[in-house]
């Protein structure tokens, strides 16, 4: 069955009732949208990560759990807007919050009491986040957590794990994809260049060896004088959600204490990993921490904070000199997104955490009891909320694992008939395996999930 083509697995599935027509259908409301896309939007859509060939189902209305597309197909949403809607799609009580913000206040160039509000949540929820600032994407967070770093410490260079994702920013892209034609020796990866980036990029990147800690101490003791701070996701979902070691992290925290850097976080995807997010739950001390997807409540969000001496010396205006950091932007901390983003972290206390974590520990544990029952070779990964099913069982302990794995003809085919096997069975996932849960979801959503998994895993 490994011969079998991207393409063919599920479409034998198409009896299923909430699933008529089979994906692809060339005739389907989403084919046709396609079409008329492509001639005003290049590739058809303004965001690559939603497109998969030869067309991507186009979403129409969502509730809870489910999402339906353009005709009528009802899903599981197991992408959950890549994170961002932790308690699934128009909650009520984030509706409600919406709809009364619209009534009264779209946007204003004052600020206003929801933002206050939003700020107080994440603050208390954080453990180093005193002070906080808005703005609209998880790659503006991190893209003002870097230029934190930089300006606090008045130094120019940026250390990040190669291969792990921090959005779009210049420097946030260095290493995110290279190929063994680039990335140089895996002791001491080459900084390489993102399409777009001017030249002088890569000088101030410098590239860290996921969890092998004696040669990324090496490599950060060489660069300590200029080193203004490492970024760091605690488990990148780019290299499979693998995730980063403690002793790894106490060797960061260790150098970057002797050296003056700072260590940045990037809790865009993480701050599910733990009620406190992330660090709360490695139990570090971390100096600036970028925020995203899941404090907007599903509207657009970004935000970066740290302790109160950090930002108020960046970004304060009453500081002698005026704020060192320019920070403005026409839509930070709109209304419309402070209140949705808070009614969502009040709905997402302790026993909501814990609650869908527990369903991550459900599926993960079905999906590798499946993987034991379809004989194939696979890995399930992940923690609380987050879970990845991918379909090697090669060893991978890096980004070039990662790499070489996809370079197998076998496992980019698996990983394909997977996906579309899941989008005929009803269950929309992320293309490279990736399951991200919400509150929406309960037990039986978890239980019939792992057995159209297991269906699929025996085809493919
Ligand atoms: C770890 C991490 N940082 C930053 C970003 C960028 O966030 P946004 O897509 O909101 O710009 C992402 C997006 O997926 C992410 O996963």
């Amino acid at each position: 069955m490994d011969t079998i083509q991207a393409g063919q697995a599920g479409a034998g599935l198409a009896a299923d009732r909430r699933n008529v027509p089979a994906y692809p259908d060339m005739q389907s409301n989403s084919a046709r949208l396609y079409d008329r896309a492509v001639k005003v939007l290049p590739g058809g859509n303004s965001r690559h990560t939603v497109f998969f060939p030869p067309y991507p189902v186009y979403a129409v209305r969502g509730a809870g759990s489910r999402v339906w597309d353009a005709d009528g197909v009802e899903r599981t949403d197991f992408i959950n807007n890549y994170s961002s809607l932790i308690h699934g799609h128009n909650h009520p009580a984030i509706v409600g919050a919406v709809v009364r913000q619209a009534k009264t206040l779209l946007s204003v160039s004052l600020p206003t009491e929801a933002e206050i509000r939003l700020a107080e949540l994440v603050t208390e929820r954080l453990p180093c986040v005193e002070q906080v600032r808005f703005c609209n994407s998880g790659s503006e967070g991190v893209l003002f957590a870097i230029k934190a770093a930089r300006a606090y410490t008045g130094r120019s260079k940026i250390a990040m794990i190669e291969g792990a994702y921090h959005g779009s920013s210049e420097t946030a892209v260095v290493s995110t994809g290279p190929g063994p034609d680039a990335w140089g020796d895996a002791a001491n990866p080459n900084a390489v260049n993102g399409p777009g980036n001017g030249d002088s990029v890569t000088r101030d990147v410098v590239v860290l060896p996921l969890n092998d800690v004696e040669n990324a101490r090496r490599i950060i003791r060489a660069h300590a004088a200029d080193l203004a701070g490492v970024v760091i996701d605690a488990m990148p979902s780019a290299i499979g959600f693998l995730p980063v070691a403690a002793d790894f992290l106490t060797m960061i925290r260790e150098e970057l204490d002797a050296c003056g850097g700072l260590l940045v976080f990037d809790e865009v995807y993480s701050l599910r990993l733990g009620f406190n997010g992330a660090q709360g739950a490695l139990g570090v001390r971390v100096d600036i921490t970028a925020l995203g997807k899941i404090i907007g409540g599903g509207l657009p969000i970004g935000a970066v904070g740290g302790p109160a001496h950090i930002m108020s010396a960046l970004f304060d205006p009453r500081e002698a000199g005026g704020a060192r950091l320019a920070h403005g932007g026409t839509f930070n901390a709109n209304p419309m997104t402070m209140a949705a983003g808070a009614a969502a972290m009040e709905l997402f206390d302790r026993a909501a955490f814990d609650r869908v974590s527990a369903l991550g520990d459900r599926l993960r544990a079905g999906f590798t009891e499946a993987l034991k029952i379809s004989g194939k070779p696979g890995r399930v990964t992940g923690t609380a909320s987050l879970c990845r099913l991918g379909h090697s069982d090669a060893p991978l302990a890096s980004y070039r694992d990662l790499y070489q794995i996809r370079q197998d003809g076998k496992t980019p085919a698996r990983t394909e008939n997977f996906f579309r096997h899941m989008l005929n069975r009803g269950v929309l996932i992320g293309a490279p395996g990736l399951f991200i849960l919400s509150t929406a979801m309960t037990e039986a959503d978890i239980d019939a999930t792992i057995e159209k998994a297991l269906e699929g895993l025996r085809l493919i």
